[in-house]
């Protein structure tokens, strides 16, 4: 198994400002709240949810960016958050992410070539030609040619400053590749080049995917199963091809357009943020068209209903008993 995620917890506490203008109490968003998911090796994994869903925050706690309240992620069996020093490099080989601002960290003052060098010379990998030829592999590998290494940034489009993140992610070969928001602000024949890209390498190299979008169309199109995240949560895990026919969840019957929900309370950052704190029931109450005495009181479990297929909706469970 290339990752297993069992009980994830990530939870922030955003404490009250004494010398803010206006009075805002302490108040702990769950911004991943008790997921648990594996990933086998060459598998594209999808990860889709609404803005704030907590698909980042997923993304950073895996590659132990921040540490987790709680839970365990284990990559090829080894336990991440036990790692020492020596294994968190290897790790860090091993598993690299292209974050949603990736572009944007490209240095503008530095040529491509360096940007590119940067991560080889981290890992003390060649001598000066063989990084050179590294490089310009890795540009192959995402469509550019080596006559990119001597531009800046700022020199590039939006895609191909996306692709030399990419690229940046190549060079160190690693087993998985965790993309967060690969085609976001790009157009559509520029977001079907790079999912294409994606999928050419996962075929090509054996590369593992984890696919993370707001936009399901974009997770549909690519991945072999696909979570929904709501609010911290996965509400749904099924196979990517039939999903849309077996969607049992509100909310992603609601993604697919096939229900409707209920006109919620304005989706102000604060107010969403609050709720995280104060629900009790189903995170998504608010919206649901469905909704039983059950849900107010007892956030659904994620039940395997088929399988291959789980959901948390205690209608569903309910269904599944009769
Ligand atoms: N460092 C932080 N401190 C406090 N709250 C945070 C922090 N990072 C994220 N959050 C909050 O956690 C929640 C999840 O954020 P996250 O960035 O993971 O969402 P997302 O699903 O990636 O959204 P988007 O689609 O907009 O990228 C949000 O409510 C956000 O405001
Ligand atoms: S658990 Fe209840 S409120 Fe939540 S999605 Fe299911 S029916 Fe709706
Ligand atoms: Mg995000």
């Amino acid at each position: 198994m290339m990752l297993d995620v069992r009980n994830l917890r990530l939870h922030f506490v955003v404490r009250h400002n004494p010398l803010a203008r206006y009075h805002h109490p302490d108040h702990v968003i769950r911004a991943v709240d008790g997921v648990s998911f594996a990933v086998a090796e060459g598998e594209v994994f999808g990860v889709v949810g609404e803005s704030g869903s907590g698909k980042t925050t997923l993304a950073r706690t895996v590659l132990r960016l921040v540490e987790p309240n709680g839970g365990s992620v284990r990559c090829r069996g080894r336990d991440v958050f036990a790692m020492d020093k020596a294994e968190l490099k290897q790790f860090r080989r091993e598993v690299q992410p292209v974050f949603q601002d990736a572009d944007s960290t490209l240095d503008p003052r530095q040529h491509v070539a360096d940007i590119l060098e940067e991560p080889l010379l981290i890992h003390g990998l060649g001598d000066a030609t063989s990084r050179r030829d590294r490089i310009a592999a890795a540009l192959g590998r995402v469509n550019l040619s080596a006559s990119f290494m001597e531009r800046h940034p700022t020199e590039l489009s939006g895609g191909q400053r996306r692709r030399v993140a990419l690229a940046r992610a190549l060079l160190l070969e690693p087993a998985l590749l965790i993309a967060d928001e690969p085609t976001s602000g790009l157009d559509p024949l520029v977001s079907t080049q790079m999912l294409s890209l994606l999928l050419q390498l996962k075929r090509k190299r054996g590369l593992t995917l984890i696919l993370i979008s707001h936009d399901l169309a974009t997770v549909s199109y690519a991945a072999d199963r696909i979570a929904v995240m709501h609010r911290g949560r996965f509400v749904e895990l099924a196979g990517g091809e039939a999903f849309e026919r077996e969607a049992l969840h509100p909310y992603t019957r609601f993604l697919f357009g096939l229900e409707a929900r209920l006109p919620d309370a304005p989706l102000l950052e604060g107010v969403h943020e609050h709720l995280h704190e104060a629900e009790e029931g189903c995170s998504y109450l608010h919206a649901c068209p469905h909704h039983l005495h059950d849900c107010h009181h007892a956030a659904p479990p994620l039940r395997e209903v088929s399988p291959g297929h789980s959901v948390a909706c205690h209608a569903q469970m309910a269904c599944a008993r009769t």
